[in-house]
């Protein structure tokens, strides 16, 4: 069952599948060389992903930033279970925890300031109340910790029907769903993060589409 037309059905195998698929994709250099100068080369011990899906981004971090803890929530248990089987076979990482959870139900079960990189990707445009959702996270950060967000942005609304279309989306289809999945724009991402009391927010655009936004705990 699709939820809103922001939101596949993130239980169903074959979307999954996709979704490990286009990794790469979706966080290519673009990605990485825009999200590391924002938030800084240095080690961050604790690192928790909320929306985590399959896990690959906390497979990526945990080597980037020297990881020793890492934490994945989503509330498809499907998602978590190849997160698991990722972070064991591709990472030493050996304390890790991953929670099913309904961000839209249920409060974050993480202690206030035990993150050092909190992060959410391709997902903020999926929760029914983002800025509670970032209000949470903000509380979870710890001082001197970051908070980054990942997302399709809104603003150009031709580029994103044009990816749609050679992902086999119709065109009808991608122009439904570009003011769902491309929900925020980079300036409302911004406002989010203030407003849970994260400093020195910057964001920045990846490509025409997506963008990455990283607040401080201070
Ligand atoms: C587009 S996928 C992105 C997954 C991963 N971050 C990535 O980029 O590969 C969105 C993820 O957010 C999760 N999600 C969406 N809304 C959620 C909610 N309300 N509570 C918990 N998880 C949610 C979905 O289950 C899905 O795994």
């Amino acid at each position: 069952m699709t939820h809103h037309l922001g939101k596949a059905n993130w239980n169903d195998e074959e979307r999954i599948n996709g979704l490990i698929r286009s990794y790469s994709t979706r966080y290519d250099n673009l990605f990485w060389k825009t999200f590391i100068p924002l938030v800084g080369p240095e080690p961050r011990k604790a690192i928790a992903d909320f929306g985590c899906g399959p896990g690959l981004f906390l497979v990526d971090a945990a080597e980037k930033f020297s990881a020793q803890v890492l934490i994945g929530l989503d509330e498809s248990q499907e998602m978590l279970d190849h997160a698991e089987q990722f972070i064991q076979e591709r990472t030493s990482v050996e304390s890790y925890e991953l929670k099913t959870i309904n961000f839209d139900v249920t409060r974050i079960p993480l202690q206030p300031d035990s993150v050092d990189l909190a992060f959410s990707g391709y997902m903020l445009h999926e929760v029914s109340d983002p800025q509670d959702f970032v209000k949470q996270i903000g509380r979870i950060v710890r001082r001197g910790g970051v908070y980054v967000v990942y997302d399709f942005v809104s603003g150009n609304e031709a580029v994103f029907v044009q990816k749609m279309i050679e992902r086999d989306m119709s065109e009808e289809q991608a122009r439904k769903r570009y003011p769902h999945m491309c929900k925020h724009s980079i300036d409302d991402i911004i406002s989010l993060m203030r407003d849970a009391g994260l400093k020195e927010v910057k964001g920045r655009a990846v490509n025409d589409i997506r963008a990455v936004v990283v607040g401080h705990m201070k």
